[in-house]
């Protein structure tokens, strides 16, 4: 996708600022610095990606629609952050923006640069299952971060994670929990998860990468089949659909909020905050790690993120695996 014009942002702003009223392409050249042919060239270009925007001979402009497009247009007026989207690397469709999210790190990408793709041909989950990435229906991003961490506490950055966007879907009005460690549920169903990849010193994480996918819009018939019964979205829990770049936005800010409080306060109140949202802890659960399969009461996370789960051979400490949810005691 090309990189839109700051001037072309400008024009869009100006426009949308005057909301229901037309403006003159003379206003807008005035107030912009810009040559009346300039306007008129930059409203085309807005145009062609998705904008309506109505032209009258002796009134000028008027922004009648917005699209559904999570470009760098759409999304930077809702963001109010200090790292998180300071860059936003808008794609049309990658492979993978966790893979995108990674070059960039390597090529030297800073803290809180966000890659976002409509679509990818590639999505990738956790032990190497695919993530369905159907276009412009969800939100697929990849944030780098560079946390002052050592190696052995970067799984927090996932559990921070967790909580953000799980607050965003609350805020959309979808009751979303998290299951231990990152899937985020609602009623019982995937609603979204997290992969994080990083490159690390032995006492000191370079990069992390970030990715998340939420299933925001998409409706049964976007799921694979098999899927169907396991994955749902916001659009089917709320029952109307979710304008993403808002959506997209409220996760951005609700990820620097989490950040911010994990590099200050450490990982206590991000332990409690998971803890409250949780929908893992105190359920009977069985856990497969590491070729083994244990079954038990989960108990709580310890401050390393780890579960701990009260089986037959007593209390266990699980760093990965996943979790299946078994009957409410
Ligand atoms: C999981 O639940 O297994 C993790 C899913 C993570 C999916 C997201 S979508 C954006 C980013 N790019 C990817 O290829 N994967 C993550």
């Amino acid at each position: 996708m090309a990189e839109t014009s700051n001037s072309e942002e400008l024009v869009l702003a100006f426009l949308a600022e005057a909301g229901d009223e037309f403006v003159s392409g003379e206003a807008i050249s005035g107030k912009l610095g810009l040559s009346r042919a300039a306007v008129w060239k930059h409203v085309n270009a807005l145009r062609a990606a998705g904008y309506r925007i109505e032209a009258l001979p002796a009134r000028g402009y008027r922004l009648a629609e917005v699209p559904d497009r999570l470009t760098a247009l759409e999304l930077r007026p809702l963001l109010n952050t200090h790292d998180v989207g300071r860059e936003l690397h808008c794609y049309e469709e990658l492979g993978s923006t966790n893979d995108r999210a990674k070059d960039l790190a390597e090529e030297g990408a800073e803290h809180g640069e966000i890659v976002v793709a409509e679509a990818q041909t590639a999505g990738r989950g956790r032990r190497g299952r695919e993530w369905v990435s159907p276009a412009r229906k969800n939100l697929y991003f990849s944030v780098v971060l560079r946390p002052e961490l050592p190696p052995s506490r970067a799984a927090e950055l996932t559990l921070v994670a967790s909580i953000a966007v799980c607050d965003a879907a609350r805020h959309a009005g979808v009751e979303a929990g998290i299951k231990w460690p990152n899937d985020l549920l609602a009623s019982g169903k995937k609603l979204a998860g997290i992969l994080t990849e990083l490159a690390a010193e032995p006492d000191r994480v370079h990069w992390a990468v970030v990715g998340v996918g939420v299933n925001v819009n998409a409706g049964p018939e976007d799921f694979p089949e098999g899927l169907r019964g396991e994955a749902t979205s916001l659009l089917i829990e709320r029952g109307a659909p979710v304008p993403r770049a808002l959506f997209a936005a409220a996760c951005f800010t609700a990820l620097e909020e989490w950040l911010d409080r994990h590099a200050e306060e450490g990982f206590g109140v991000i332990r409690d905050a998971w803890r409250e949202r949780s929908v893992t802890l105190g359920r009977e659960v069985s856990v497969k790690s590491e070729g083994r399969e244990i079954v038990g009461v989960a108990e709580d996370i310890d401050d390393h993120g780890a579960l701990l789960v009260r089986g037959r051979a007593g209390l266990e400490r699980i760093l990965a695996g996943d979790v299946a949810l078994l009957r409410q005691r």
